[in-house]
C-alpha cells in the first residue's frame, strides 16, 4: 500500500510539474490548469487510505468537502475577469490559514515538548500561513472596495513593522527552546496575523497582483511545512512548487513595472501619486481627435496596424469587438497583431486571457521583445484602454515613478490612435507626453462603444 501510495504521490508531483510548464504559455495554460488539477485529484485520492479519523470526523471531512467544493465551482464560476486577483487573494488565504491551523492541530497532538523536527516546521507554518491569511484578507478587502484601496500609512509604520517581525522571531525561538504549550501557538499565531494586516495596509490597491503573488508564496512554503510535520511527501512538492512559482513570479511582476519588489511592498504607491488624477491635462494643451469615420478609412487603407490593449480594454470588456475589428481589418488585406506588455491590465496575463476569451488566434499576439522593433513599420497602433505601458516618460523621466519600467515602442509608430474616456492618467498617475504627441489622434469613449463605431467605420470605407 505504501508503494502505491508513493508512486500515486510520484504522477502527482509529475503533473503539477508538467502542469506548470504548460501554464507557461497561453496557448497551453488551459491544459496545464487541468493537468495540475488531474495530479491533485489523484493526491488527494491517495491520501484517503493514510486517514484515520472516526465517523464524527469523517462526517466533518464531508460537509468540509461539499461546502468547500460548492463555494469554489460557483465562486469562479461567477467571478469577473476583473476580479480574478481578490478571488485568488480569497482562495490564497484560506490556504494559508488552512496550514497554520494544521500546524497547531499537530503540535496539540503531540502535546507538550515535541520533537524538534516536528515544532519547527509546525512553528514555520503557524507564522507564514496566518501571515498569508491576514495579509490576502485586507488585499481582498483592499480589491473588493470593502475598504480604501490606497495605501493606509502612519509614521514609523516600518519600524513598528520591524519590530512586530522581530518580536515574532523572538517568540518562535522562545516557544522552540523553552515552552511548547497551546497557549504559546494561540499566541504566536495572533502576532502573526497582526503583522499580516499590518504588512498589506501600506500597499496601494494596484499593488496587489504582486503582493498577492508573495502571499501566495507564503502559503506555498506554509503548506511544505506542513508536508515535513505530517511527513507527507506531497504536500512538500505541491508546496515547494507554489513557493517557488510564486516567487518568481513576484520577482518578475515587479521587474515587468520597472520596480524594486521592495519599492513594492513598503513604497506606498498610489499614495504617492494620488494627486496624479487631478494634475493631468491641468494645463490645457490641446489634443488632436478625429471622428470614427476619418479613423475608419485610416485603419481600412493601412498596411500594418498594431493593436496595444491595456487595463481599459477589460474594464470595457471589449475584448470581443476588438476581435471583429481586427478579422474586418485583416479580411481587407491588412497584416494585425496585438502587442502584449508583460504588466497590461492589473494581473499577470490579463491581456492573454481577455483576448483568448475572445478567441484571438496566439499567433497574433506578440510579446513585448517580439514586437518592439516592429513598432516603427505599423502604420497605425491603435491604444486600447492602455496608458502607462506606452508612456515614454518611463524612459525620458528619471524623476518619473515609472521611470526605468519597458514600453512598448508605440510612439515610433507612422500614426497613433488613442482610445479612452478622458485624458485621466493610468495606473501610475501620471500625464502620458504622447497623448500630445503631433502623430498621435484621441479618440474619446467607452472602448466598446468607440470600436463598435470603427467597426462600423471600417465597413464603410
Ligand atoms: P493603465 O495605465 O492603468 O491605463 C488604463 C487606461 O484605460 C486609463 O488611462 C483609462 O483612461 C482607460 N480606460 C479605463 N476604462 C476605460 C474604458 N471603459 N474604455 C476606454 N478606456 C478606458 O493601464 P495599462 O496601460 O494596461 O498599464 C497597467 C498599469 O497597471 C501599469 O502601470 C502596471 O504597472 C500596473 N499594474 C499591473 C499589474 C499587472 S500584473 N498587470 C499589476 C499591478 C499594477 P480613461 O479613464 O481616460 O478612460
Amino acid at each position: 500500500m505504501t508503494v502505491a501510495i508513493t508512486l500515486a504521490y510520484l504522477a502527482a508531483a509529475v503533473l503539477f510539474i508538467l502542469g506548470l510548464k504548460q501554464l507557461s504559455s497561453p496557448k497551453g495554460a488551459r491544459n496545464g490548469n487541468f493537468t495540475a488539477a488531474a495530479g491533485m485529484v489523484i493526491a488527494l485520492i491517495a491520501t484517503i487510505p493514510l486517514l484515520r479519523f472516526t465517523a464524527a470526523g469523517a462526517a466533518i471531512i464531508g460537509i468540509g468537502v461539499v461546502i468547500g467544493g460548492i463555494v469554489g465551482t460557483v465562486g469562479a464560476r461567477m467571478v469577473k475577469m476583473t476580479a480574478i486577483p481578490q478571488m485568488v487573494a480569497l482562495f490564497n488565504g484560506v490556504g494559508g490559514g488552512a496550514a497554520a491551523l494544521v500546524a497547531v492541530a499537530e503540535l496539540l497532538h503531540f502535546g507538550n515538548h515535541p520533537a524538534f523536527t516536528v515544532a519547527f516546521p509546525s512553528v514555520f507554518s503557524i507564522v507564514i500561513g496566518s501571515i498569508s491569511f491576514a495579509g490576502s484578507m485586507v488585499a481582498f478587502a483592499k480589491l473588493q472596495e470593502l475598504m480604501t484601496g490606497t495605501p493606509i500609512t502612519y509614521p514609523s509604520q516600518q519600524l513598528v513593522n520591524g519590530l512586530l517581525a522581530a518580536a515574532i522571531v523572538g517568540f518562535v525561538i522562545a516557544v522552540l527552546a523553552i515552552a511548547s504549550v497551546p497557549f504559546s501557538y494561540l499566541s504566536l499565531m495572533i502576532l502573526a496575523l497582526v503583522l499580516g494586516v499590518a504588512f498589506v495596509l501600506p500597499i496601494g490597491g494596484a499593488d496587489m497582483p504582486v503582493v498577492i503573488s508573495l502571499l501566495n508564496a507564503f502559503t506555498g512554503l506554509a503548506v511544505a511545512a506542513s508536508g515535513f510535520t505530517l511527513n507527507n511527501f506531497a504536500l512538500i512538492v505541491a508546496g515547494t512548487l507554489v513557493g517557488a512559482s510564486g516567487s518568481l513570479l513576484t520577482k518578475l511582476m515587479s521587474d515587468a513595472m520597472g520596480r524594486s519588489l521592495a519599492n513594492v511592498l513598503f513604497g506606498a504607491f498610489g499614495q504617492l501619486h494620488k494627486g496624479g488624477a487631478a494634475a493631468a491635462g491641468k494645463e490645457g494643451r490641446s489634443v488632436r481627435s478625429a471622428s470614427a469615420e476619418d479613423l475608419g478609412t485610416l485603419l481600412a487603407y493601412s498596411r500594418r496596424v498594431i493593436i496595444v490593449p491595456g487595463y481599459g480594454l477589460a474594464v470595457a470588456q471589449a475584448q470581443h469587438a476588438v476581435r471583429e475589428l481586427a478579422e474586418l481589418l485583416e479580411k481587407r488585406g491588412v497584416e494585425v497583431s496585438y502587442a502584449i506588455h508583460p504588466v497590461a491590465g492589473r494581473m499577470p496575463g490579463h491581456m492573454n486571457v481577455l483576448l483568448a476569451e475572445a478567441n484571438v488566434p496566439y499567433e497574433q499576439l506578440k510579446e513585448m521583445d517580439e514586437i518592439n522593433d516592429e513598432f516603427k513599420n505599423a502604420d497605425v497602433v491603435l491604444v486600447v484602454g492602455a496608458n502607462d505601458v506606452v508612456n515614454p516618460a518611463a524612459r525620458s523621466s528619471p524623476g518619473s515613478p515609472i521611470y526605468g519600467m519597458p514600453i512598448l515602442n508605440a510612439d515610433q509608430a507612422k500614426n497613433i490612435v488613442f482610445m479612452k474616456r478622458s485624458m485621466r492618467p493610468g495606473f501610475a498617475g501620471i500625464d502620458n507626453e504622447l497623448l500630445y504627441d503631433p502623430k498621435t489622434i484621441m479618440f474619446f469613449g467607452d472602448a466598446k462603444d468607440s470600436l463598435t463605431k470603427l467597426v462600423n467605420a471600417v465597413k464603410a470605407a
